[in-house]
């Protein structure tokens, strides 16, 4: 795995890491499209404090070569783990800190250049291109990037759309560049907002773009519903990797007295989270959605349940690592007796990953696909 990115320009290379940093990490920190970017704008010479913008770096490449040209750089990203990336590379490399904003604020005005990794949704590629023609003009220069394959005739259509003339470079190493000018006339812009119902629940789920299943609800996530225990006790109930916030909000349903939590890393779910839990009604002074990797600088010891529908994704890669963080750091947060009840894919094996950490593990509930499982925090 190569940690050293080499800079078109000659100055020494960027050092980068992957965040959170694992032992015997085999993924690396950036990729050929990180590359082709870079090498690209090198080309444009901005001036030391041209205005930088970037969208969606991953884990910190281009705002660390954008910060060691001398750019002014704000940084857009809806991913909580990529922001601690990008400052934690920044630092490594003692490079100045760059300005950086969640995917849910307005996007500044005035900017030189815009360096864009293509987002994976497409729902997310329209959102961030219609607020770029906001703040772009024919003299911006734009250069976005990805790895070849996921560039589509229908990305090329939605930047056309949005922003202007598109043209694609040659593939290089399986990575893609796109070239706009920003000269499209004017579109309607459309609401950041979408919406999914799910009748059998009452309920009817805003998601803002990059949320997770933001078009129909996930499979899973209908099988963990019905599934999620009821009291009328006071308890505090903890939904980890929240997305739109549907565990969340059946749960506080279901458990009246409850105070609960909704955590994930994706500033868009936890707004989405927010905003479907006050539009079913829960009273704010129940609820709190935050921002954050895992469960990372979350204080409480005292969660009687947890509910978890793990990621099995980091950026494009499939990777577990993540749900087996969640599953040790909801063993840290439960009390004495709490459970954790996760579902997931049969072949994920999470019944091993359990039964290892917890000491004991249970059937819940299962079809042919996917298996719902409850560890409890069993006295020692
Ligand atoms: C399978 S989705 C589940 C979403 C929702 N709970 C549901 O059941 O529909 C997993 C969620 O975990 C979030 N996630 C991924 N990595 C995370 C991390 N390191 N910390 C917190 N959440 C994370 C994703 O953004 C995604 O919303």
């Amino acid at each position: 795995m190569k940690t050293e990115l080499a800079t078109p320009s000659g100055e020494s290379p960027l050092t980068l890491h992957r965040y959170p940093h694992r032992k015997n990490e085999t993924l690396q920190a950036f990729d050929a499209a990180d590359e082709y970017i870079i090498e690209h704008a090198s080309t444009w010479q901005l001036e030391a404090g041209a205005r930088v913008l970037i969208l969606n770096d991953q884990f910190g490449a281009l705002s660390c070569w954008a910060s060691a040209m001398g750019y002014d750089v704000v940084s857009v990203s809806d991913s909580v783990v990529s922001q601690q990336a990008t400052l934690e590379n920044l630092r490594q490399n003692q490079l100045p800190y760059i300005e950086l904003i969640k995917s849910t604020e307005p996007l500044p005005k005035r900017f030189d250049a815009v360096l864009m990794r293509v987002p994976k949704s497409s729902k997310m590629l329209a959102w961030q291109l219609q607020q770029l023609a906001s703040v772009t003009t024919p003299a911006t220069r734009i250069v976005a990037g990805a790895k070849a394959k996921e560039i589509h005739t229908s990305t090329l259509n939605q930047f056309e759309h949005w922003l202007g003339t598109t043209i694609t470079s040659l593939a290089k190493k399986k990575a893609r560049l796109i070239f706009v000018t920003a000269n499209a006339l004017t579109q309607k812009p459309t609401e950041p907002l979408s919406y999914v119902d799910v009748p059998e629940f009452s309920m009817h789920l805003a998601n803002w773009p990059n949320v997770f299943s933001a078009k129909k609800l996930d499979i899973a996530a209908y099988l963990m519903l019905p599934q999620i225990p009821s009291s009328n006790e006071e308890r505090k109930i903890l939904d980890l990797g929240c997305g739109n916030g549907v565990l969340a909000l059946q749960a506080a349903r279901t458990n009246p007295q409850a105070y609960i939590y909704a955590v994930d890393e994706s500033h868009m779910a936890v707004a989405s989270a927010q905003h479907n839990l006050e539009s079913h009604g829960i009273d704010p002074g129940r609820f709190e959605c935050s921002a954050r990797d895992c469960l990372t600088d979350f204080d409480h010891t005292d969660i009687d349940l947890v509910l978890c529908n793990p990621p099995f994704h980091q950026q494009q890669t499939i990777t577990d690592h993540i749900a087996w963080q969640m599953f040790c750091d909801a063993k840290r947060v439960l009390t004495t007796n709490g459970a954790l009840l996760v579902i997931g894919n049969r072949h994920l094996g999470y019944h091993t990953k359990l039964k290892r950490l917890f000491g004991n593990v249970t059937v819940v509930a299962s079809n042919k696909k996917f298996v719902i499982l409850k560890a409890v925090n069993a006295q020692i």
